[in-house]
């Protein structure tokens, strides 16, 4: 089961930024597996930038002027999460998460939504067979583009414009991104829009999703509006296969994935930039959840399991593998599970059980 590349000769390099909330609680048990996983063939370095809402309060922001530059020559980011009831979210988010994403070109946000053994998900009837689906979620543009301003503030004429953007370039790419993915699984594709009442920017991802499909007559596809999409994934999930949507629709759709797994605690991400010229960057769904932060319950799972996207990514897909297997070995046995899952295990006390799994 060794896995040595030996054109590697030098570790791995990853940027660690824990963030917010149970960011730091969940990230060291992500590394802690990471590393038994890796233990004996692959070598990474770890090194970690203490940005965030701790340092806005220190030194005026979430990351120093240079904090791009600084993550430029990694081969990964591993991020926690961001945000805090102290600061407003859109200051925390437009600080440190959304710039990284843009910068880096990761424009495809992979979201894997499954069920795994031993946990019940919310949905009567429908088990793990049913549940299995990926959200490719546009991760650049679109509605979080960022274009917009507010005039005339705190006056009785104050107007707010943020205006969603979407180019071809971009459209284009993911949806052959998820065609592609779809090829490798049961070839089915749903493109989710609201081309009814969004006449321009979704009838444009629409025939974008037409012309690309003429490449792909070998998959299967369906177009969804983004409500009717919500309702068909309670219920029949099993319609899904890969899914692919603009940023904002896809964002909520795979809360809503989190929710169907079980727990958003169980939720992983990873925003990619798929032609490699930057750092891929690998978080949970879930954000800092200021409700159970500083008592050590968060699930770490979501985290681990984008730790093993992560090693994917970097090349390594046995270490990846061994540690889905530890992770549905431990939510099978049912014995060390967080409370969000109905359990009374903490997230070190899962960590644990995954590593003890690992190191067998
Ligand atoms: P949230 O995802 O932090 O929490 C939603 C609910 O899920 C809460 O009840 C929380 O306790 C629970 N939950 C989340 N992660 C869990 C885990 N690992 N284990 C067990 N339960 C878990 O969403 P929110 O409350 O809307 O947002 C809180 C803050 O996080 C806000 O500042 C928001 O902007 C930010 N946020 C950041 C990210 C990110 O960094 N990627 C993502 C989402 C939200
Ligand atoms: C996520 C989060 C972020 C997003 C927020 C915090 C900006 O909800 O990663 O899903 O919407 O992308
Ligand atoms: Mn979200």
């Amino acid at each position: 089961m060794t896995e040595h590349d030996p054109e590697r000769a030098t570790p791995y390099r990853i940027a660690v930024i824990a963030g917010d909330g149970v960011g730091k609680e969940v990230i060291p048990a992500g590394i802690e597996v990471i590393e038994a996983a890796t233990r004996g063939t692959s070598s990474i370095i770890w090194d970690r930038f203490d940005w965030g809402t701790d340092r806005f309060h220190r030194d005026g922001a979430m990351m120093p002027p240079d904090g791009i530059d600084q993550l430029r020559g990694y081969d990964a980011i591993y991020l926690g999460a961001v945000g805090d009831p102290s600061l407003p979210d859109h200051t925390t988010l437009w600080g440190l998460l959304l710039p990284i994403r843009k910068a880096f070109d990761q424009y495809i946000n992979l979201r894997p939504v499954r069920l795994l053994p031993g946990i019940s998900g919310p949905l009567r009837d429908k088990g793990p067979e049913a549940i299995d689906f990926l959200c490719v979620r546009e991760n650049t543009e679109g509605e979080y583009a960022g274009v917009g301003g507010r005039v005339h503030r705190g006056t009785a004429h104050e107007v707010a414009i943020e205006t969603a953007v979407f180019s071809r370039f971009n459209v284009e790419r993911t949806i052959r991104y998820a065609f592609d993915l779809a090829r490798g699984r049961r070839r089915h594709l749903t493109s989710v829009t609201k081309s009814n009442a969004q006449q321009y920017s979704m009838t444009f991802w629409d025939d974008v999703f037409n012309d690309v499909k003429r490449d792909y007559t070998d998959v299967e596809t369906a177009s969804l509006l983004v409500d009717a999409a919500a309702a068909l994934m309670i219920r029949a999930p099993e319609r899904f296969d890969v899914v692919v949507a603009s940023n904002l629709f896809a964002d909520i759709l795979t809360d809503l994935g989190g929710a169907l797994m079980g727990s958003l605690g169980l939720a992983p991400s990873a925003n990619l930039d798929p032609d490699r010229r930057f750092p891929s960057m690998f978080e949970p769904v879930h954000g800092s959840a200021p409700d159970i932060a500083g008592r050590g319950i968060a699930n770490p799972i979501g985290t681990i399991w984008a730790g093993a996207l992560m090693l994917e990514h970097l090349g390594l897909p046995k270490a990846a593998g061994r540690i889905m297997s530890a992770i549905e070995t431990t939510t099978g046995g049912g014995s060390t599970l967080s409370p969000d899952l109905g359990g009374r295990a903490g997230t070190k006390d899962v960590a644990q059980a995954i590593v003890a799994l690992l190191n067998q």
